[in-house]
């Protein structure tokens, strides 16, 4: 084995290309054909979650080579490391330990795990005393509102659970606020009542610009409403890691649950920050939540490669970015209720994995996380389908299908089904110019008019895709769903040799954002500006006076 971090000095690697030059032009339907077998060989299931892989620009030869590199980076091996909590974020010296949070068991990890149980029942006393409407406001009126204040990996999780298990609503309804432009709360805080609104300030670093910003404003909004300074406290819950900075903001000590620095933002919604799921869909779905996460986690430790869905994901992934030339990925969620799904997997696997050097600083010459895109079946049809089927690129696609809807409006769903499964099989199947053309012919078009239209209507299909199927949208299925995606993130960090749990990409914007603040502000010092930059401004300026 080698010691290497950098995916192209691997062996099993450099094998791959001449595999993918042969297969890049291949027909999934002949491949079909050579193979009765290959719809049930090329499928996995785990955790209630179906994987159907056939569709893919693959074969027996290519898989073993694939499942060859697995073997080389010794992926059962680094998911034991995750699990065990070694230190494999090595630049900040941490484990990544979210499927702590999901565990029912320590696992050699007593003291961390410790604090897990003890901040889960205090999210399940929140959750509980929420639900019981026994939290008032300054005027003594039952909270019935929480508002969310957090960006990133401590909005994008909450936010998807929430929507995504509206069906399992209790009685509190929970609200999103995350961007810095003040029509996110404005907008927001324009339907509720200051009386019974909560807010949860969640912030891991309780350092973040947009989150501590519009919760000054959303204190504001309590001071004007006519709370008073000490009867804030009874609208304030904080989630975070830095506990003396929420304890500045003056939020309580019995209001703040802790995070820690193992848990990144992007992995945590198991964590407190998912209080907001919690207390919207109650304690014992959120539990459930976890049980789905825990299902996978046990899955991924456990099975070889070859039938591991997370592995097989990133396999695939690699298989595309590396050696076919796809910069990206789409996802399509065939369920109203994940129209999040592809928002909370682009801060998932683009955060994790947009990185260009290897674990050991070498700077990469290969394509490393791919653009993650996507959005709810139908809606994509009538939008971007058009380039999936036509366009030039190469977009492997990932179909999200719920096999069963919550609204008992069955025939519709069926339509939503036919509809998912029919994009599958288009992208696989295309048409061939001749088939084009006889279509035309059969709509009564000349030859010739046939023949000078076909090539428009002709697809090339080939288009690579996976279905993941489930039976319906659910605590644990969804719980299942993101943590395999988590993981599919992580195993693609260990192939391309990048640390998927930094960020170190985010600082810089951030840094020269203040700088420019204070500029705007009229504090600027003598920080030299680019002349574009400093044209910009001026146009602000006059904009303004
Ligand atoms: O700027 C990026 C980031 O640090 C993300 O990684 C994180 O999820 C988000 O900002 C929010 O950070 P915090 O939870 O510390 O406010």
């Amino acid at each position: 084995m080698t010691q290497t971090d950098v995916l192209t000095d691997r062996p099993t690697f450099k094998a791959l290309q001449p595999l993918a030059d042969q297969l890049a032009n291949a027909s999934v339907e002949q491949l079909f054909a050579t193979d009765p077998d290959r719809a049930s060989k090329y499928s996995a299931e785990a955790a209630g979650l179906h994987l159907d892989y056939s569709k893919h620009l693959l074969d027996d030869t290519a898989l073993a080579a694939l499942l060859a590199l697995a073997t080389e980076v010794n992926l059962p091996a680094c998911a034991a490391a995750l699990l065990g909590g070694e230190l494999i974020n090595n630049t900040e010296h941490r484990p990544a330990l979210h499927t702590l949070l999901r565990a029912n068991a320590a696992s050699g990890l007593d003291n961390l795990y410790e604090e897990v149980t003890s901040t889960r029942e205090r999210m399940c006393y929140w959750a509980d005393r929420l639900n019981a409407g026994e939290q008032t406001g300054f005027s003594d009126q039952v909270i019935t509102d929480v508002v969310n204040i957090g960006i990133g990996g401590s909005d994008l999780g909450p936010r998807l659970v929430t929507e995504a298990l509206r069906p399992f609503q209790g009685d509190i309804a929970c609200h999103y606020v995350a961007n810095v432009d003040p029509a996110d709360l404005h907008d927001t805080l324009a339907a509720l009542n200051p009386h019974t609104t909560l807010f949860i300030i969640c912030s891991k670093s309780f350092k973040t610009q947009e989150t501590l910003t519009n919760g000054l404003a959303a204190r504001d909004w309590l001071l004007r409403a006519g709370a008073n300074d000490t009867q804030l406290a009874r609208h304030f819950l904080a989630m975070t890691t830095n506990l003396e900075a929420a304890a500045a903001f003056g939020i309580a000590p019995e209001h703040c649950l802790p995070l820690w620095d193992w848990v990144g933002g992007r992995y945590s919604v198991w964590s407190a920050v998912g209080l907001s799921c919690a207390i919207a869909v109650g304690w014992t779905n959120f539990e459930a939540f976890l049980d789905g996460a825990r299902d996978m986690d046990e899955h991924f430790v456990s099975t070889p490669p070859e039938r591991n869905l997370p592995m097989l994901l990133s396999l695939l992934e690699l298989w595309y970015s590396n050696t076919m030339g796809a910069g990206n990925h789409v996802v399509l969620p065939y369920d109203n209720s994940l129209q999040r799904l592809p928002d909370f997997l682009q801060q998932l696997t683009m955060e994790s994995n947009g990185k260009r050097v290897t674990h050991s600083g070498i700077e990469v010459t290969y394509q490393t996380g791919p653009v993650l895109w996507g959005s709810a079946g139908t809606m994509g049809q009538h939008s971007f389908h058009q380039l999936l089927h036509q366009g030039t690129r190469l977009c492997p696609a990932d179909f999200i299908l719920p096999l069963r809807t919550h609204t008992g409006m069955e025939e519709q769903h069926t339509q939503l089904v036919a509809n998912c499964l029919a994009q599958s099989r288009a992208m696989m199947v295309g048409r061939t110019l001749e088939e084009a053309t006889q279509a035309l012919q059969q709509r009564g078009l000349g030859d010739d008019a046939a023949t000078s239209l076909a090539p428009h209507l002709a697809m090339p299909g080939n288009r690579p895709n996976s279905t993941i199927s489930f039976d319906s949208v659910n605590p644990t299925t969804l719980g299942a769903l993101l943590a395999l995606y988590e993981h599919r993130t992580y195993c693609s960090g260990q192939l391309w040799g990048v640390n998927p749990f930094d960020q170190w990409g985010v600082e810089l914007g951030k840094e020269i954002g203040v700088q420019i603040h204070d500029e705007l502000n009229g504090k600027g010092g003598d920080t030299a500006m680019d002349p574009s930059t400093r044209a910009l401004i001026s146009r602000w300026r006059q904009a303004k006076h």
